[in-house]
């Protein structure tokens, strides 16, 4: 029960993920695994996300983890089925962009709008979840965003961005962020709606289906300090 949880991302963008593990599960520990020698996810192949997720994943379950986190939608999209058949025994948690409760919220007339990376817009999963849709919710893949987000741009850039990205969709009644790193600029994406949209995000729902796993397989911790490790890759490794 002791061992620690990994959580891994192409960086800073799981970190809203791990936010939410830490204030459901207190008491366990967490390793963070920022794969920033490979960032950005979102503009590589299937196969050279696969490579590193699979090395992520190979890293925190070599630190004996219990469980992992894939707080990155686009590895998640890619190759958390990958992942699931070589560590069939092992918990493997997703970030699913949260397209589907944004779905179901809308009203009669409304439509929502998809944020994700170009590879999550590619992804087979990704696609067939879009297309149980019926054709309300949009999806916009956004080629530098996770990057200017990554690599801390001022407030002034980012907004300026929020800004172009969402215009020609000022009339959406929700907005689903389909990519970890876009819930650090929710704030921004509210404020260009006025404060009136909807928001999604997958942190909540991977938050709440590791607690359920853990809690299933008698895994959770129930007292400790709990506590998180944090570490990079930072060389370029070949994919
Ligand atoms: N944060 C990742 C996601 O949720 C990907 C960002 C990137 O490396 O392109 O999709």
């Amino acid at each position: 029960m002791n061992r620690p949880i990994g959580v891994f991302d192409s960086g800073i963008g799981g970190l809203s993920v791990l936010k939410e593990c830490v204030s459901r599960l207190p008491h366990e520990d967490f390793v963070y695994l920022a794969d920033k020698a490979n960032m950005p996810y979102g503009g590589k192949s299937c196969e050279q996300i696969k490579s590193a997720a699979l090395y992520c994943a190979d890293t925190l379950f070599g630190m004996n983890c219990k469980a992992i986190v894939i707080a990155c939608n686009t590895a998640t999209e890619t190759a958390v089925e990958y992942i699931r058949e070589l560590y069939k025994r092992e918990i493997v948690i997703g970030l699913e962009p949260a397209v589907k409760p944004c779905f179901r919220e809308l009203c009669s007339g409304e439509y929502g709008v998809a944020l994700v990376t170009e590879a999550t817009a590619k992804s087979r999963k990704f696609r067939a979840l879009v297309d149980g849709c019926e054709n309300r919710i949009i999806v916009s893949p956004q080629p530098e965003l996770a990057e200017l987000i990554e690599r801390g741009a001022d407030l002034g850039t980012l907004r300026a961005y929020v800004g172009r990205m969402l215009l020609p969709y000022r009339d959406a009644a929700a907005v689903a962020l389909g990519c970890s790193h876009y819930s650090h600029i929710a704030p921004l994406v509210s404020e260009f709606y006025g404060g009136k949209v909807r928001i999604y995000d997958g942190a909540l729902g991977a938050a709440a289906r590791l607690e359920t796993l853990l809690k299933e397989s008698g895994e959770a911790a129930s007292d400790g300090k709990g506590g998180v490790r944090f570490f990079s890759t930072e060389k370029k490794r070949t994919l």
